[in-house]
């Protein structure tokens, strides 16, 4: 078996073929989710909070992420590797957008950049693709314009809905392969899935996206507390890691673990 290309996902869309995405950071879930068949790991700046554990995207780096970028390409033998441009790394024009991209692909060793921003980055999303690097686009609610958009709100509801599909078609037109719809109305996201030739991956956009995301650690429920309405827990990881923990930390307290099978 092959890595997938950009061209099998726009296939896939010809076909009417709904595909997973989710979140890597590490060797070890990207090589789980590269044997389990799903087509794109995206090493998200969500790394931020996901990972680092700063409050927002925006404070993570380009040499933050590019470790982890190398650790999931390394693990995988047939997810596309998708690396996100963090915060600062872009938004100066196309020269600083290329620049960041090719030490994504150079140092990070990933298949495509992703970057959030839809017509007044379509600049950007150009030059990129010009060098010959393919681009994920991000529209709709973006976690990295948060304070201007006023927190995590659902984006293009009512007439606004012009302004998502305006920068739909401008990432479009701009060369990028894939778009990623976040939070905006189910409505909004189908009528641009049936307009683009390129697919949409959704993250609360509804089911009529070519495309699914989540952060890994919401689909396997390893982050507690409340969740967005669009998380769905698959697993109980939280649960599992705190029972394995308390029974490890028991067993060495009453002295059961190391028994005779573990000593050399
Ligand atoms: O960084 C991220 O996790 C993302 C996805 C949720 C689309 O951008
Ligand atoms: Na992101």
């Amino acid at each position: 078996t092959r890595r997938v290309r950009t061209r099998d996902l726009v296939a896939a869309k010809e076909r009417g073929e709904r595909w997973p995405m989710l979140t890597s950071y590490d060797q070890y879930t990207a090589g789980i989710f590269d044997q389990a068949g799903v087509p794109v790991l995206l090493v998200g700046d969500s790394a931020a909070n996901n990972v680092f554990g700063y409050e927002t995207t925006l404070p993570v780096t380009a040499d933050e992420l590019l470790p982890l970028v190398r650790a999931v390409v390394r693990a995988t033998r047939q997810s596309l590797i998708v690396g996100d441009l963090p915060f600062g790394s872009y938004e100066e024009g196309p020269a600083q957008a290329l620049r960041t991209a090719v030490r994504f692909m150079k140092e990070g060793g990933c298949h495509a950049v992703k970057l959030e921003g839809g017509r007044r980055c379509a600049a950007q999303i150009a030059a990129i693709v010009g060098a010959g690097v393919p681009v994920m686009a991000h529209i709709g609610f973006t976690p990295q314009s948060e304070h201007t958009l006023g927190g995590y709100r659902v984006q293009g509801r009512g007439d606004a809905a012009d302004e998502v599909l305006a920068d739909a078609r401008a990432v479009a037109e701009a060369g990028a392969f894939a778009v990623v719809l976040e939070m905006v109305p189910g409505e909004v996201a189908k009528q641009i899935t049936h307009e683009l030739s390129i697919p949409t991956v959704g993250i609360g956009a509804g089911p009529d996206t070519d495309a699914q995301v989540l952060v890994w650690q919401d689909m396997a429920g390893l982050r507690t507390g409340k969740a967005p309405r669009f998380v769905k827990r698959y697993a109980d990881l939280a649960g599992a890691l705190t029972d394995a923990t308390r029974r490890f930390a028991d067993e060495v307290r009453g002295g059961e673990f190391p028994a005779t099978e573990h000593t050399f």
